[in-house]
């Protein structure tokens, strides 16, 4: 768990009784979940962008930071953000689960410049890529290994109670995502895409230009001389940190927790592997 979670958040998450209505958005850190989140919110609110001075997490909280008496204080149908793994998030077989995944290798170089910046609580400020890739690699860094997130999830992503796509096709095309999305919860999600108006609404505003105006609204402050948390926001940024030895160890690493999966397919267009 991250550092600045109250460790009774995490306890009293794993006793959070998941409610037939309940949507959860899941993943793992630095897959996408803010861009996911927001979108959710603008799906509700019919593309109307929250104010400077809201904060996303009032109305998509996130479970283990939080705890399940301020997710049970929410009106249902309640929208819940978590990194739990699939194991320990709360299940019930009405509710609704949208997983996000990203390429291991963007996620790594996205996860070092999160732990660097957020210096109260990693003291990592002046860390370097390699040693991140070293915890990475192994497992240690917050919510674990990165590999025993994504292949349980993976392994349900056919479940019709299940969304899964990833980060990249959502920066592929928006559009199909956000009809995906509006499909499976159905219900007034679909008059986002019933008014083409709406749906530009809802694109312009979760657009990376947009949502790296008033980043209060989702994150706290990060020093001026780091990155800000809504960083480059590209695919393939990692080609600028990996070393060929750290390529050829992630991407073993990978072959081997996804065999018998089909898993490096959904990112053989990406030009990763
Ligand atoms: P980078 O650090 O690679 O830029 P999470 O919300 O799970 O922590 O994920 C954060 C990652 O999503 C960051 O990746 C961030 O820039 C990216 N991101 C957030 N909003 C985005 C958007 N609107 N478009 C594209 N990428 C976005």
């Amino acid at each position: 768990m991250p550092m600045g979670f109250p460790v009774e958040g995490f306890t009293s998450a794993l006793k959070y009784q998941a409610q037939p209505s309940d949507i959860f958005l899941v993943t793992y850190p630095k897959c996408g979940t803010t861009w996911t989140q927001y979108i959710l919110l603008l799906m509700q609110h019919k593309g109307k962008p929250l104010s400077p001075s809201e904060k996303l997490e009032t109305y998509i909280p996130h479970l283990e930071e939080v705890g399940k008496e301020s997710i049970e204080k929410l009106p249902q149908p309640r929208v819940i953000k978590t990194h739990l793994p699939y194991n320990l998030t709360p299940y019930h077989p009405q509710a609704k689960y949208i997983y996000v995944a990203r390429n291991p290798f963007d996620c790594a170089v996205s996860f070092y410049h999160h732990t660097r910046g957020f210096i109260k609580h990693y003291n990592f400020a002046d860390g370097s890529f390699n040693d991140f890739f070293e915890c990475f690699i192994r497992g240690e860094v917050d919510f674990g290994d990165y590999f025993d997130h994504l292949i349980p999830w993976y392994e349900h992503k056919d479940d019709e109670n299940v969304l899964f796509f990833t980060y990249e096709s959502m920066k592929v095309n928006l559009k199909i995502i956000i009809i995906k999305i509006a499909n499976f919860l159905g219900g007034d999600y679909l008059n986002c895409i019933e008014n083409e108006q709406i749906l530009n609404k809802i694109i312009d505003n979760s657009s990376l230009k947009n949502m790296k105006i008033n980043q209060q609204r989702w994150s706290s402050k990060r020093p001026e001389n780091m990155p800000s948390f809504i960083r480059k926001g590209e695919i393939g940024d990692w080609k600028n940190y990996f070393s060929d030895e750290q390529q050829q160890r992630l991407k073993e690493k990978f072959m081997m927790r996804s065999a018998g999966t089909r898993l490096e397919n959904i990112w053989l267009d990406k030009g990763i592997f």
